[in-house]
């Protein structure tokens, strides 16, 4: 029997990756527990737990620059997690290739995780401070079992001279580099298995703005070079729009509005995405200013989790959940009065 298709992206092309419906609640007690707890309640009663990511779809395509944003909290970091496997959704599938992950055995999960790279928000804590720069960038070739010694040496000094490292370097510890060295070690950890698509994190935040430019033109530069595909997460619409794509907008753990960059300040944006675009761009004609908090979210709004800071909101939007809606062949957005 012929394995089902692959799924279309939105413009026709198959996507690398795909988020179905997908849902990760924490119970609000930190770490693992809260991972334990949160297997052990799957499918059941969600009241007092952490509604991070609470049933979305979405789609990586091919090549592309897909930008992650939103405030702190929305679920950001959750949703990259959960694309690369580092958290198990509560319900929902992420497909990889078209085929969904759950139904992957062990080997077919090594492979993934060599393909797919997450880089973490805070390159400082992810790297190992007993494990000097070669160390860190050889793990991966060797948990793989990918060339003799003398080939990882070559390698580790090629991934870093690609990064803007010298090689002279590699036998440092991570407190002995700058942060934006830093944060050029763990890209290179991250190109050491060759991946197709790198989820980075927050890349720039905690970098100084000169620095930070540089980490872009870096990322930009290895993109066009490796032909890779990148997800981009970051609370700074600003930055993400100097390299996305598209742009896909996270707000109290649902998708607002998912569209491509060319797109940005043209449309009738929902209310959340001109609240932010106005707060970047001087020639907004938008007056719209964010005021108030994001939503609690262990304790979420009923409806639409933007409406108690909407200026728009109906009584609709105080009683019924959003549900994304596609506006144009490329262009969604989760607001009733869009819809
Ligand atoms: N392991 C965890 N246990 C409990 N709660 C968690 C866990 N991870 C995330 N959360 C909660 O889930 C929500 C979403 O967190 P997440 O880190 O995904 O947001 P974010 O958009 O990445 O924020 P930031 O911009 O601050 O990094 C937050 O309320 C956070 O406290
Ligand atoms: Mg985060």
């Amino acid at each position: 029997m012929n394995a089902p298709a692959p799924p279309k992206g939105l413009a026709g092309e198959a996507p690398i990756l795909a988020l179905r419906s997908v849902r990760k609640y924490f119970m609000p007690s930190q770490g693992l527990a809260s991972e334990i707890a949160s297997l052990w309640r799957k499918k059941r009663d969600v009241a007092g737990s952490v509604q991070a990511v609470k049933g979305l779809d979405l789609e990586v395509k091919p090549g592309e620059i897909l930008g992650l944003v939103g405030e702190s909290g929305s679920g950001k970091s959750t949703l990259g997690r959960l694309m690369c496997r580092l958290h198990e959704p509560d319900q929902g599938q992420v497909l990889y290739e078209g085929r969904d992950l759950a139904l992957f055995s062990k080997a077919e999960l090594k492979g993934f995780r060599a393909k797919v790279q997450f880089m973490f928000q805070d390159p400082a804590s992810s790297l190992n401070p007993r494990l000097t720069a070669r160390s860190a960038l050889t793990e991966g070739l060797t948990i793989h079992k990918l060339g003799t010694r003398a080939e990882k040496n070559l390698k580790v000094n090629l991934l870093m001279e690609e990064v803007g490292l010298s090689a002279d370097l590699a036998s440092r510890y991570p407190h002995q580099f700058s942060g934006g060295q830093r944060q050029r070690l763990c890209l290179a950890r991250a190109l050491s298995l060759d991946p197709k698509l790198l989820i980075a994190d927050e890349p720039a935040s905690a970098l100084d703005v000169s620095i930070q430019a540089q980490i872009i033109n870096l990322l930009l530069s290895l993109k066009e070079r490796r032909g890779l595909t990148m997800v981009l997460i970051s609370h700074d619409l600003a930055l993400v729009c100097l390299m996305a794509d598209r742009l896909a907008v996270m707000y109290g753990g649902l998708l607002m509005e998912v569209f491509p960059r060319s797109l940005l300040g043209k449309v009738d944006h929902h209310p959340y995405v001109k609240a932010l675009w106005a707060s970047i761009d001087s020639t907004s004609k938008s007056d719209l200013i964010l005021e108030g908090e994001p939503p609690d979210p262990q304790n979420p709004p009923p409806g639409c989790p933007f409406n108690p800071r909407c200026p728009e909101a109906e009584d609709i939007c105080r009683e019924r959940e959003i549900r994304m809606i596609r506006l144009e062949p490329d262009r969604s957005c989760a607001c009733h009065r869009r819809a």
